[in-house]
C-alpha cells in the first residue's frame, strides 16, 4: 500500500468489545436483550422515558468499569505519529477513544456522557444518572433532558465534515463494525468513489466485506496495532 496522505478511520462497537463493552449484533449482544425500538428511537422515548433513561443509566454506569484497549491506543498513536490529514469517526457512544488519547475524533452517534435538553438545546457533560424528573441545570425545566445520543430515525452528527473527509482521503479503514447501519455503512463506497484504498479490520467479514479492497479478520487488539505499525513503517 502506498504511503497515504489523508486517512479516515471508522470504528464500531467491535473496537470496544475487548474492553468489556457489549456489541449490538453479536451473539448475546445488546439487541438480543432489548428491542431497539423501545430504547433507541424517539417514539420509544416518548412512549416510556423511564425505560430509556434506565437503559442508558445502566450503560453509563458500566463506563466506570472499562478502559481503552490496545486497539484504541494504536489509533491514538497513529493520529499523533502520522503527518498527513487524519480523522477518526466513531459510531460508539463510549469515551474510550478520548481516554486512549484520540482528539481528531467525531462521535457521529453522540456520546453517552452527554445530556441534551430538548427545551433549551444545551449539551451538558453528564456522567451520572438521568431520569424524567431531572432538572436541566441550564434552563431549570424538568423532564426535558435526554441522553445526547443519535437514535434510529434521527440524523447522525457532523455528516458534512465526514463527507468532506471521505472525499479527500486516500486511505479509509473500517474497524469493528458490522456495516449494517447507514450512513456509516456507506462510507466505504464514498471513499472508493474518490479513489481511496479501503481496508476492513474486523473479527469476521462484515455485511459490506465485498466493498473493501483489503480485509484482515481477527481481534481488534491484535490486528489494529499490527496494521498501525505496518502503516507507520511505510510498508
Ligand atoms: N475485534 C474486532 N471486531 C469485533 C470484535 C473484536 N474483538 N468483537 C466483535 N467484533 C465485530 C463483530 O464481528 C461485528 O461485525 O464488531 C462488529 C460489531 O457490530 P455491531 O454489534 O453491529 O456494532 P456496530 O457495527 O458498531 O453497530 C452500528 O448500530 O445499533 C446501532 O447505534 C448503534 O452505533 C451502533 C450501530
Amino acid at each position: 500500500m502506498k504511503r497515504p496522505s489523508s486517512i479516515v478511520i471508522l470504528t464500531g462497537a467491535g473496537i470496544s468489545a475487548e474492553s468489556g463493552v457489549d456489541t449490538f449484533r453479536d451473539a448475546g449482544g445488546i439487541w438480543s436483550k432489548v428491542d431497539y425500538r423501545d430504547v433507541a428511537t424517539p417514539q420509544g422515548f416518548a412512549r416510556n422515558p423511564r425505560l430509556v433513561h434506565d437503559f442508558y443509566n445502566q450503560r453509563r454506569r458500566g463506563m466506570a468499569g472499562v478502559a481503552p484497549n490496545a486497539a484504541h491506543v494504536a489509533l491514538a498513536r497513529l493520529e499523533h505519529a502520522f503527518s498527513g490529514a487524519f480523522l477518526l469517526v466513531t459510531q460508539n457512544i463510549d469515551d474510550l477513544h478520548e481516554r486512549a488519547g484520540s482528539s481528531r475524533l467525531i462521535h457521529m452517534h453522540g456520546e453517552i456522557g452527554q445530556a441534551l435538553c430538548s427545551n433549551c438545546g444545551n449539551r451538558l457533560h453528564w456522567p451520572g444518572d438521568m431520569d424524567v424528573d431531572t432538572l436541566c441545570p441550564a434552563c431549570h425545566s424538568m423532564g426535558t433532558l435526554r441522553p445526547d445520543v443519535v437514535w434510529f430515525g434521527e440524523m447522525p452528527y457532523h455528516l458534512g465534515r465526514i463527507e468532506r473527509a471521505l472525499e479527500a482521503c486516500d486511505l479509509f479503514v473500517s474497524i469493528g463494525t458490522s456495516g449494517s447501519v447507514y450512513p456509516a455503512a456507506g462510507f466505504v463506497e464514498e471513499a472508493r468513489r474518490h479513489g481511496a484504498h479501503t481496508v476492513e479490520l474486523n473479527l469476521e467479514p462484515s455485511d459490506g466485506f465485498s466493498l473493501f479492497a483489503e480485509a484482515e479478520h481477527g481481534k481488534a487488539t491484535e490486528i489494529v496495532p499490527a496494521f498501525v505499525e505496518r502503516l507507520l513503517a511505510g510498508e
